[in-house]
């Protein structure tokens, strides 16, 4: 097994990496990070508060800035005066995560899932550093609403959207890396997450966060597209079990058993939050939107001993729900550019 000591989180600030960095060091507090984040509309320093300064260290920049990664690398950017080790690991969450974005612009996507995936891999062939890239089941496209199959770590690359795309091609880059170059790799391809510091874009918070603001909730479609959900927390502790035990070179499926149709789902938090079942707006579904995922986590289970711990989706989800009560000050400067931009789109 491998003990990091130092560990270059990048796109730290995000809702999953963030939920990480909080994560490692309440578990783990003797190791340090390095959050890397460009600080995008998805990022906030903010959302470190709280990290302990001897576990941290803050760097505004970006991942495709291949100087400054090399500096991160090489020590060079070193700003703490305590002695901090070289850093020995890269845990790589930092992308443009949100399908609607893909669909209106897609290049931002390209530079920073693409682009700066490869920008990190030369960087840590060069230092010879372990590196665990943060990938999504969306790689595989999507199964069918009335089979029983689930993903498993040979389903076939199959993505539908342009971030899809972009994720698998930078899951291909890390494999290649590993291959040719010998890179000391794993990859997680992960199901749908929730928790705190969810972006008001994605499904969950926007609809909590309608409700709170006195919108009514948008369903695309019908809502019979299926997610299977994750607790963020068990999300990390599984990162932090494949990066410190996972067989190099090797992929890991993680999710929980949390699939749920989309109208279900809303259903709950409408009644969650004391509203009307029917208290919501159907709207225009995604173009080209996935049915179905579903994943096999059977592999990280058996050869690794992973499980989830947080399996009550409708606690977990009342939990959140009372996260975003708490923080409006959190979510709300990020709310009505959100909708008018969800309002154009016809979302
Ligand atoms: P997010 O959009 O909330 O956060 C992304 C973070 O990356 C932000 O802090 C942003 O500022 C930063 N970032 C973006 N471009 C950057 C760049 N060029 N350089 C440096 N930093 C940059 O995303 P998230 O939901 O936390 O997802 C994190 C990772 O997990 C992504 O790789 C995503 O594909 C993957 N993933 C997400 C889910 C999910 O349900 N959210 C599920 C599986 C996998
Ligand atoms: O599966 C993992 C993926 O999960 C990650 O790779 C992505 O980064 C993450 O954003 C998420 O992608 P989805 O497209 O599944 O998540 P999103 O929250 O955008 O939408 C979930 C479902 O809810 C989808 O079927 C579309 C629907 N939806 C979404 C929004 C924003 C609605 O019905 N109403 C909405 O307002």
């Amino acid at each position: 097994s491998f003990a990091p000591q130092h560990i270059l989180v990048t796109g730290g600030a995000g809702f999953i990496g963030a939920n990480f960095v909080h994560w490692v060091a309440r578990n783990h507090p003797q190791v340090h990070m390095t959050v890397l984040d460009a600080l995008t509309y998805a990022g906030k320093r903010e959302n470190l508060d709280g990290v302990p300064a001897a576990n941290l260290t803050f760097v505004h920049g970006n991942i495709c800035d291949a100087e400054l990664v090399e500096s991160l690398l090489s020590g060079l950017n070193q700003r703490s005066a305590a002695a901090v080790p070289p850093i020995d690991a890269i845990v790589h969450f930092a992308a443009e995560s949100h399908n609607d974005n893909s669909i209106l612009d897609a290049s931002p996507f390209l530079n920073t899932n693409v682009t700066g995936t490869y920008v990190l891999l030369e960087a840590a062939r060069r230092h010879d550093i372990r590196f665990h890239h943060i990938s999504t089941d969306e790689v595989y496209g999507d199964l069918a609403l009335d089979e029983q199959r689930k993903f498993t770590e040979l389903s076939p690359y199959k993505p539908s959207s342009p971030y899809s795309a972009s994720k698998a091609a930078s899951d291909h880059l890390v494999r290649a890396w590993h291959r040719t170059h010998g890179l000391k790799t794993t990859i997680s391809n992960c199901s749908n997450n929730y928790g705190p510091y969810q972006h008001v874009e994605k499904f969950i918070p926007r609809q909590i966060t309608n409700i709170l603001a006195g919108i009514r909730p948008k369903l695309y479609g019908q809502g019979l597209a299926v997610r299977d959900w994750i607790s963020v927390e068990d999300h990390c502790s599984a990162i932090w079990t494949i990066l410190t035990r996972g067989r190099i070179g090797e992929t890991y499926l993680v999710g929980a058993n949390g699939e749920y149709n989309n109208i279900d789902v809303l259903h709950m938090i409408l009644k969650l939050m004391g509203r009307d079942a029917n208290d919501f707006d159907h709207v225009n579904d995604r173009p080209g939107g996935d049915k179905r995922y579903a994943i096999d986590a059977t592999k990280l289970q058996t050869e690794l001993g992973w499980v989830p711990k947080y399996t009550d989706f409708k606690e977990g989800l009342a939990a959140t729900i009372d996260w975003y009560r708490a923080h409006e000050s959190w979510w709300m400067p990020d709310k009505a550019g959100t909708e008018e931009k969800y309002r154009k789109q016809g979302h």
